[in-house]
């Protein structure tokens, strides 16, 4: 079987973590480095993982999260952010993500300039800076589950928040840091809840 299929099956949305359990250190750090890895739209890695193991700071977090049990029982809760202004066309941050891969002084301006006009055609109208890198957020997220899960490290993914309240109690300024969205980590108490999914036949079509 595909190594990731056993993962996947392995994986679910947990929702009840033993409290006695942490992930040892040197497990978690392999987990976020295959978030690190992700691809990211032009390669702006618009993201930053913040790696929670205070309890005083959960405590604080688990009210805007609306209380769920995952946050303060989990081994460690990761906060993916966004980096809303940073990426915006033609900061500091962009010139050098694009000057790091030493394509040339033409080539790194032509890159610049498809950049900034995408994201004034494209993203712009549709979007706002915090929602196009969340998406890239989302792709770190879903690897860094698949990744745990391999490894037996049970996850659950956490939107379910108050965006405000999160970046409070994380000491966010809301602006050129902010919460895309949160996974706890550790490991299962007790049997899960049933898989629910669509079939192929309703979800695939092939031309
Ligand atoms: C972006 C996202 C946000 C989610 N937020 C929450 C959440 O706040 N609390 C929770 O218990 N589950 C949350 N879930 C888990 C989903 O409810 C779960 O993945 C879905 O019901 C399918 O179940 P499974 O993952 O166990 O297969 C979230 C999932 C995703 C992808």
């Amino acid at each position: 079987m595909n190594p990731v299929l056993k993962a996947l099956e392995f994986r679910h949305a947990c929702k009840k973590f033993d409290p006695e359990r942490q992930i040892p250190r040197a497990e978690l750090e392999e987990i976020i480095e295959c978030a690190r890895l992700s691809p990211s739209s032009f390669g702006m890695e618009p993201w930053k993982f913040l790696v929670i193991a205070d309890p005083e700071i959960r405590q604080r977090l688990r009210p805007a999260c609306w209380n769920q049990p995952q946050i303060t029982d989990c081994s460690h809760v990761i906060a993916i952010l966004t980096k809303p202004e940073a990426v915006k066309p033609d900061t500091d941050y962009i010139k050098a993500m694009f000057a790091r891969r030493e394509l040339g002084a033409e080539a790194e301006a032509a890159y610049l300039q498809r950049y900034r006009e995408h994201m004034q055609a494209e993203v712009e109208p549709q979007m706002s800076y915090h929602a196009w890198a969340s998406k890239q957020c989302y792709i770190a997220l879903g690897n860094l589950m698949t990744a745990a899960a391999a490894v037996g490290i049970d996850s659950c993914p956490i939107e379910g928040f108050a965006k405000a309240g999160v970046e409070q109690a994380l000491g966010l300024d809301g602006k050129q840091q902010q919460i895309a969205v949160l996974v706890a980590l550790g490991y299962r108490a007790g049997a899960q809840t049933p898989r629910l999914r669509l079939s192929q036949e309703q979800l695939v079509e092939y031309l």
